[in-house]
């Protein structure tokens, strides 16, 4: 029987938007028969900050059972989906943090050869989130990953109209998350899976 292919959602979120994508995203791989790992990044944000914004608060109170993601759940992972809010065209400081944890495994050549992919929200259609996916991308490269991009690869591509992954605009915090972004989702996912599971049948 053909082993299933480990996929690891990293995101952060503050208000929401990012947690239903990612939430999405790993719905979507389960039922593509992968093994997932769902994980946010830790809050690096003082309390009362968070306090004092009630999207912000009932974010992190809603996800407090999602575990925190550690370097090995992306060494362990054939394909790493990884996302953020847009925050001044880039990703947010938390995933970056993050990010910056994983120089011993890179060094190593433990991050090579995985497939990576990018999701992000923003708070207006033109706000920054190309940008933001494409920072997410300068890592990926850095890592020796192989990036999949959703492209124009599916009719719903034609709909959401971004090629670069995953992106919602929340208009200012008053639009959830909805079909549009939810097919993007899993259109980005199950590629993802898809080119996975042919990655790990070519090696192993
Ligand atoms: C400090 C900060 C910077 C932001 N920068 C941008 C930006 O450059 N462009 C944009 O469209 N939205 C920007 N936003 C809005 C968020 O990207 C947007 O609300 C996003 O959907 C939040 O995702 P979340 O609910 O997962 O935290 C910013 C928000 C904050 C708090």
């Amino acid at each position: 029987m053909a082993t299933a292919v480990k996929v690891t959602v990293v995101y952060y979120s503050a208000t929401g938007h990012v947690t239903d994508i990612a939430r999405e995203i790993a719905d979507t791989a389960e039922k593509a028969s992968a093994e997932v790992r769902l994980r946010r990044v830790a809050e690096l944000a003082p309390q009362e900050v968070i306090a004092s914004q009630p999207a912000w608060a009932a974010n992190v109170a809603a996800t407090a059972g999602i575990p925190l993601a550690t370097v090995e759940d992306v060494v362990w992972a054939d394909a790493v989906l990884m996302g953020s809010p847009t925050r001044f065209g880039n990703i947010a400081a938390q995933l970056k943090q993050f990010l910056d944890t994983l120089g011993g495994a890179w060094k190593r050549g433990e991050l090579a050869d995985k497939i990576y992919s990018g999701f992000t929200s923003t708070g207006s259609p033109h706000g920054g989130n190309e940008s933001t996916l494409l920072a997410l991308m300068h890592s990926f490269h850095h890592f020796g990953g192989i990036v999949v991009a959703p492209g124009f690869t599916h009719p719903d591509k034609f709909v959401d109209g971004n090629p670069y992954g995953t992106a919602h605009h929340d208009a200012g915090g008053t639009v959830p998350v909805g079909d549009v972004t939810r097919n993007a989702a899993r259109v980005q996912t199950e590629r993802v899976v898809r080119l996975a599971k042919a990655l790990t049948a070519a090696t192993l």
